[in-house]
């Protein structure tokens, strides 16, 4: 008689968590949406409002405060009020920020504006990827989490090409702006109609509420114990700031903030905000040709996180780390080269576009994905939130460095040195994710907890799965 039932059942939950995670998964769109519209925008808005440098950065980089500031916030207040009200929050929050930039009257009003939309950033950068993780079976769960990552980067080239259709027009930039509230408006409204986290309400003692929302991902008669494990893995008294830096916590808390110093430094974003100018370097003189192998950087970007998802649950984290990692520091290592012997100028232009190439689909199976994942993965239930926000602000932290220190590091040591440079830190990175970055494929959330209250210290954390 079950198992008549069971096949439906089974794909009805599947169908069910499948919806809510791409629904979260939203909030990943308008994290890439709204930080890639910003290189096309800014042409636009430096001309109208005959901006100064200084000007120009303070808008570029508003987004980044204010994602720092709401990562800083975030896990706080997910703790508090729950994942769903939070991310219900942003979205709201995403489209006051959007209708606001697009129809700002002075650059003042849309540097608070997109200040205000780097705040629904930071918060959701983290909370979605919370969410989602805390909804998903273990055996799906890195698929699931990377769709956040997937949606980051369909946000990021969905951006590269509205940017590009509506680089005609004067006022184009406030439809490039305006245009983010459309995905705000579907986050709202999806997440109206989820179920808040269930781990999240027994953490809460609402277990009537947790049993509801349990029964939409699984049969009945799995629910009790269900609830029993994520007791179990709960400490009895609330958590606190203390808690998070309790000795057992430590190696995550390490291994967030390190993952998030790589995935940083080895010079994504240089990539994502500089791509056209990169290639200009290179020696394409047309803007309209940089831009289009911008796109088609940001499509790689895409196509190779559909790859990185379907090997995740299946060769696991490490082997796509190792695999990413390397080709990341050999393209950087060759990008540099190509930038040392400016006499092959012809060669440098195809050298440069292949390396960059090679580099955004290294990054997007490895580094790009799998830091966002292992920080909704590894961190103890009682102290998630906080901790995860501590690794999405050090995140939004090293972005900031890296987008306000890239030109710079260009004039002082040079093209080739600014991307060795990028190169050796991906080496270090590699090393360190060899010794100390667990395996979490496979594992329950509350397994991994149980792993780190034997408090065996970092290099056992980083074997455990051997
Ligand atoms: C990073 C972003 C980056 C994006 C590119 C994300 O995982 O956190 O900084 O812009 O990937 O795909």
């Amino acid at each position: 008689m079950k198992d008549s039932v069971k096949p439906f059942s089974e794909n009805r939950f599947r169908f069910h968590i499948y919806i809510t995670a791409g629904i979260a998964a939203l909030a990943g769109l308008l994290f890439g949406y709204d930080t890639g519209v910003i290189s096309g925008a800014i042409l636009f808005i430096k001309d109208q409002f005959s901006l100064s440098s200084g000007a120009i950065e303070r808008v570029v980089s508003s987004v980044l405060f204010g994602a720092m500031i709401g990562a800083a916030f975030s896990g706080a207040l997910a703790d508090r009020f729950g994942r769903k009200k939070v991310l219900l929050t942003t979205g709201f929050l995403f489209a006051v920020g959007a209708i606001g930039a697009s129809m700002a009257s002075g650059v003042g009003a849309i540097i608070g504006f997109r200040f205000l939309i780097g705040v629904s950033i930071g918060v959701a950068s983290y909370t979605a990827p919370l969410y989602i993780s805390e909804i998903s079976p273990p055996n799906a769960r890195g698929a699931l989490v990377s769709l956040n990552q997937l949606m980051i980067t369909f946000g990021i080239v969905v951006s590269y090409l509205v940017d590009y259709m509506l680089s005609t027009g004067e006022s184009g930039w406030r439809w490039m702006f305006g245009l983010g509230a459309i995905p705000a408006i579907v986050l709202v409204l999806g997440m109206i109609a989820l179920t808040e986290s269930p781990k999240w309400l027994v953490s809460k003692n609402r277990i009537e509420e947790a049993r509801k929302a349990l029964a939409r991902t699984m049969s009945p008669d799995k629910l009790s114990e269900e609830i029993k494990t994520i007791q179990n893995s709960l400490d009895a008294k609330p958590s606190s700031w203390k808690d998070v830096l309790a000795p057992w916590v430590r190696p995550t808390l390490i291994v967030g903030i390190a993952l998030a110093f790589f995935q940083q430094l080895t010079g994504i974003n240089t990539i994502i905000y500089y791509a056209p100018t990169i290639f200009e370097f290179a020696g394409f003189s047309s803007h309209k040709v940089s831009i289009l192998a911008t796109v088609g950087v940001g499509v790689v970007n895409v196509l190779m996180t559909i790859v990185a998802i379907w090997f995740i649950d299946r060769i696991g984290r490490k082997p796509l780390l190792y695999i990413g990692m390397t080709g990341m520091a050999i393209s950087l290592g060759i990008l540099g080269l190509a930038f040392y012997m400016p006499q092959m100028a012809e060669a440098l232009k195809m050298l440069t576009v292949l390396s960059v190439v090679l580099y955004i689909a290294s990054f997007a199976i490895s580094l790009g994905p799998i830091f966002w994942l292992i920080i909704s993965e590894i961190y103890p239930l009682g102290v998630r939130g906080r901790a995860m926000s501590i690794a999405t602000l050090a995140n939004w932290g090293f972005n900031l460095v890296v987008a306000s220190t890239f030109l710079t590091f260009i004039d002082k040591l040079g093209k080739a040195g600014t991307f060795w440079l990028y190169a050796v830190i991906c080496v270090t990175g590699l090393i360190f994710c060899y010794l100390y970055v667990p395996e979490t494929k496979g594992r329950s959330l509350e397994d991994i907890e149980n792993f780190l209250k034997k408090d065996k210290g970092l290099r056992a954390f980083g074997m455990m799965n051997k």
